[in-house]
């Protein structure tokens, strides 16, 4: 209402950000909201771990606030926290990145991805990604005024990409190419000997790969993860990046980071400082405690999740009409095939709410090729996921 007690009048939006559909993710707890069991429904559709941020990480964020650390920081991120990256980056991921000119910290993966967009892009320009994807890989190319081309995921035996299907879905518009592993929204990781054969059709076409690798330390039944620019000739044609949020559960804090060559890097400072200026500067130090602290609560962390996710395996495997698109191999996500059910992924995820008692996300949300499968995240309790499998299993049967 304005002052004058009218309804508002409609501002003209801009036709990028129209286009955008609203996510079934949104609509799924809207239907929630609609039959009032916001309180007696199982959520399954969060994707966060349950667990607090290890306490050597607040009180290193505590301590920053108490000492008032809390003015503007370099743009590029404090230089402690900018050195522990890169020494993680080198010893983990394989790649050398200078803390000086090579490394970004931001205010997470997802201000890294619009950041790195906008720094590379022209209105036009086309951005292969490959689908079902995590959906604000296709808003920012959108809002970038560039053009989504989809390119399929192989959900067989494991999850790939096919280089053929990249290389045909190419024209001389082509920018950029998501890669995305461990993967959200399917659970699966891309092998090394895939990525090594797409970086040999990127680097044929130079385009540049947006590399976004947040859950690379979620990882189950001994599988790798391999960071597309450690490839050989891959340095100048890729942006990495990555994400304290998920590793550490500490989401809220928002501290991620870029890494690219210093050309790339140089130009990504206007953007970056146009919008942010600078990350958080409490959740920095917060940052430096993580990479540079303890790391043994990650093996709990990680044997819940895993013991979660067989759970899920084991009780799928019983349960009629529902199959795993792959079997997790890596996040806290698993692809539910749900297409024996006879509904589309929106409808499956309402019946799941109405019947179980369980939230889970439309795959649809994740784009076209998303339909006929549910996501389901298993960071949650145990309890909570042993519940969940027992009332779908009660309403499909079985
Ligand atoms: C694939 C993927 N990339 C990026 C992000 C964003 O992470 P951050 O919290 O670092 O912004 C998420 C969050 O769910 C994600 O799943």
């Amino acid at each position: 209402m304005n002052s004058a007690g009218e309804e508002p009048k409609t501002m003209e939006i801009s036709r990028y950000v129209s286009s955008i559909p609203k996510s079934p993710f949104y609509k799924i707890v809207d239907y929630v909201k609609e039959l009032g069991y916001e309180d007696k429904v199982l959520y399954l559709n969060v994707g966060l771990p349950r667990f607090d941020t290890p306490e050597h990480i607040l009180a290193a964020a505590s301590k920053a606030s108490l000492e008032s650390f809390t003015k503007y920081t370099p743009e590029a991120g404090i230089m402690e926290l900018r050195e522990a990256i890169a020494d993680k980056l080198k010893k983990e991921n394989k790649i050398e990145a200078d803390p000086n000119s090579e490394i970004f910290v931001t205010c997470g993966a997802q201000a890294g991805l619009y950041v790195a967009l906008k720094t590379l892009l022209n209105p036009g320009d086309e951005v292969l990604i490959p689908s079902p994807f995590y959906p604000p890989y296709y808003a920012h190319t959108i809002l970038m005024g560039a053009k989504p081309v989809l390119v399929p995921y192989i959900m067989k035996d494991g999850l790939s990409l096919n280089p053929d299907e990249i290389e045909k879905a190419i024209t001389p518009k082509s920018r950029a190419i998501f890669i995305h592993t461990p993967n959200n929204p399917i659970g699966g990781v891309l092998s090394r000997e895939n990525l090594k054969a797409i970086s040999e059709v990127v680097l044929k076409h130079n385009l540049v790969v947006i590399s976004d690798e947040p859950y690379e330390k979620i990882l189950f039944d001994g599988a790798e993860h391999t960071s597309i620019g450690s490839l050989p000739g891959m340095e100048d044609n890729t942006i990495t990046l990555n994400s304290l949020s998920k590793t550490y559960s500490m989401t809220g804090l928002r501290i991620g980071y870029a890494v690219a060559n210093r050309n790339f890097m140089t130009n990504f400072l206007k953007v970056h400082h146009a919008i942010n200026i600078c990350a958080n500067s409490v959740a920095q130090k917060a940052a430096v405690a993580a990479l540079n602290g303890p790391h043994d609560f990650l093996r709990d962390w990680q044997q819940e999740y895993d013991a979660n996710r067989n759970r899920i395996v084991r009780a799928i495997d019983e349960i009629p009409k529902v199959s795993l698109a792959v079997k997790p191999i890596g996040t806290f996500y698993c692809f539910l095939d749900i297409r024996e059910m006879g509904m589309s992924s929106e409808e499956a995820a309402e019946f799941f709410v109405r019947e179980g008692k369980v939230v889970t996300t439309p795959g649809s949300g994740f784009g076209s090729h998303g339909e006929g499968f549910v996501r389901i995240s298993f960071a949650t309790s145990p309890t909570i996921i042993e519940t969940a499998m027992n009332n779908i299993r009660g309403c499909l049967g079985g």
